[in-house]
């Protein structure tokens, strides 16, 4: 079982952004204990503050790796680039958001990535990635 995290914007700063939203933990952090959760899965990590670059590891792993879990960050509101990539792309992508984003700002109500998404794991921390990865076991 290959999966690969994607994280977008701003999700680089995780444990010193917006602590109270985002928690106090790097990413990095959370990444080895989520290798040592799942040692049994390959699971590869990629972030970028760039659209293209999210669009383009999505076309690279998209026809080949069993799942990908998404966190598109604030492209997730704005990127019809990346909703259509998601559509274009044949491995099942699970849709992630730490922070409950429909209890926060209308603007963060909207997802380019939901309609093509195979599911969608929103607000339980960074546990939704862990959600994730289990909905493909
Ligand atoms: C986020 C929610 C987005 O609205 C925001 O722009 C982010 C993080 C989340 O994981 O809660 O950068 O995707």
């Amino acid at each position: 079982m290959k999966l690969i995290i994607i994280n977008g914007p701003n999700l680089n700063l995780l444990g010193k952004r917006e602590p109270e939203v985002y928690g106090t933990e790097t990413f990095d952090n959370y990444y080895s204990q989520l290798k040592e959760t799942f040692p049994n899965i390959d699971l590869d990590y990629y972030q970028t503050n760039i659209e293209g670059e999210l669009i383009d590891k999505l076309q690279q792993v998209g026809f080949s790796y069993d799942g990908i879990i998404l966190n598109a960050a604030a492209y997730t509101h704005t990127s019809i680039g990346i909703g259509d990539a998601v559509k274009a792309i044949t491995t099942p992508v699970i849709e992630v958001h730490i922070s409950n984003t429909f209890s926060r700002e209308t603007f963060r109500h909207q997802s380019y990535v939901s309609p093509n998404a195979k599911g969608i794991i929103i607000g339980f921390g960074l546990k939704s990635y862990e959600l994730a990865i289990s909905s493909f076991l």
